[in-house]
C-alpha cells in the first residue's frame, strides 16, 4: 500500500512567487533554530568551563537556563516553522506498482523526516547535546571518592592498647563487676567509630559463641558503644539484668549473649571487640570489630 498526502485546502499548492517567500522564510527559521542550538552549546561549554574552574553558583545558573532555553526556543520554532501544518487525507493505494509510485513514496517519507533532511540543525543540535551532557556530567565529580573498606573498619588492630578518654592504659583490674567504663584504642581518643564500651561479667556468665571464648579474659567484655538502631551512644548499664541501654528510643542489648537486642527497635547485636590482658595487665585488643559498627544502613542487601 502506497501512501499520497493531499494537503487541506488551506495548504494549496502556492504559486512560484508563494513558493520562492516560503521557502526563504523556512531558511531564515532554519537559521534561527541553528543559532538557538549554538548558544545551548556555547553556554553548555561555558557552564562545563566555570564548572570546572570552581564554580560560581550565579553564572552556573544563568548559563543552565540559556542552554536549556536555546534548546527549548530550538524545538518549538522547528515544530512552528518547519514541520507540515494543516490536516492531511491519506489515500491508500496497492504497494509496489512502477517506478514513479515508488519514488513518490521516497518523497513522502523524505517529506515526514524534515529534521534528517536539515544538516545543520543536525550538527548543531548534536553540537549543543554534547555540550550539554558534558556539562551534566561535570557534577560527578562532586560526589567524590568512594568510602571502600573505610564504614567497615576502625583503628582497634590487635595488640593496641585499651584507654579511656584521657588516653590512659587501662588495666584489667580498673573495672569491677558491675561497672561500664567507655574506652578508645590507644592514640584514636577522637575516633567516633572506635568508641566502645567495657564492662565487666562474673567470669562463666557470658555465653559466648564457639571461636569467641577467648574474647571476654576475666569476664571482661567490649563491645561498640554506636546503636545499631541509629547511632546514638549506649552508654547506660544495668548491672542486675547486664543489658546496656540505648537512651534514644530504649533499645536493650543483653551482654550475656553477645549484647543480642532484647528490646526495643535495634535489630542487630552491637559488635564486640576482641580483647586480650597483657602480661604488664593492661587491656588489649586482639582484633577489630568482626562486623560493622553502627547501623550500616549502606551495609544492608550485603
Ligand atoms: S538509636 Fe538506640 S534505640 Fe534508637
Amino acid at each position: 500500500m502506497s501512501e499520497q498526502q493531499t494537503p487541506a485546502p488551506s495548504d494549496a499548492p502556492p504559486g512560484e512567487p508563494q513558493q520562492a517567500a516560503q521557502v526563504e522564510r523556512e531558511r531564515r527559521a532554519e537559521l534561527r533554530i541553528a543559532g538557538a542550538f549554538l548558544l545551548t552549546a556555547l553556554a553548555a561549554t561555558i557552564l562545563a568551563v566555570v564548572y570546572w574552574r570552581g564554580g560560581h553558583p550565579q553564572w552556573e545558573g544563568a548559563l543552565l537556563a540559556m542552554a536549556l532555553a536555546g534548546l527549548g526556543y530550538g524545538f518549538v520554532s522547528f515544530a512552528h516553522h518547519l514541520l507540515p501544518g494543516g490536516e492531511v487525507e491519506q489515500e491508500r493505494s496497492p504497494l509496489g506498482g512502477d517506478e514513479e509510485a515508488q519514488e513518490g513514496i521516497v518523497d513522502d517519507i523524505e517529506r515526514s523526516a524534515p529534521f534528517g533532511r536539515r544538516k545543520l540543525l543536525t550538527r548543531s543540535l548534536g553540537l549543543g547535546a554534547v555540550a550539554l551532557a558534558a556539562a551534566f556530567s561535570f557534577p560527578i565529580r562532586s560526589l567524590g571518592p568512594g568510602p571502600g573498606k573505610q564504614l567497615e573498619r576502625t583503628p582497634w588492630r590487635k595488640g593496641i592498647k585499651v584507654v579511656d578518654h584521657n588516653g590512659k592504659a587501662v588495666h584489667a583490674d580498673d573495672v569491677p563487676v558491675g561497672a561500664l567504663l567507655t574506652v578508645f584504642p590507644e592514640g584514636h581518643t577522637d575516633a567516633a567509630d572506635a568508641q566502645t564500651v567495657l564492662v565487666r561479667v562474673e567470669e562463666g556468665q557470658a555465653k559466648p559463641r564457639p571461636g569467641r571464648e577467648a574474647w571476654s579474659p576475666e569476664g571482661l567484655l567490649a563491645f561498640s558503644k554506636i546503636c545499631t538502631h541509629a547511632g546514638c551512644p549506649v552508654g547506660l548499664y544495668q548491672a542486675e539484668t547486664h543489658q546496656l541501654l540505648c537512651p534514644c528510643h530504649q533499645s536493650a542489648f543483653d551482654v550475656l549473649k553477645e549484647a543480642e537486642p532484647v528490646f526495643g527497635p535495634a535489630a542487630r547485636a552491637l559488635p564486640q571487640l576482641p580483647l586480650e590482658i597483657g602480661p604488664d595487665g593492661l587491656l588489649r585488643a586482639s582484633g577489630d570489630f568482626e562486623e560493622p559498627v553502627g547501623p550500616t544502613y549502606w551495609n544492608i542487601g550485603k
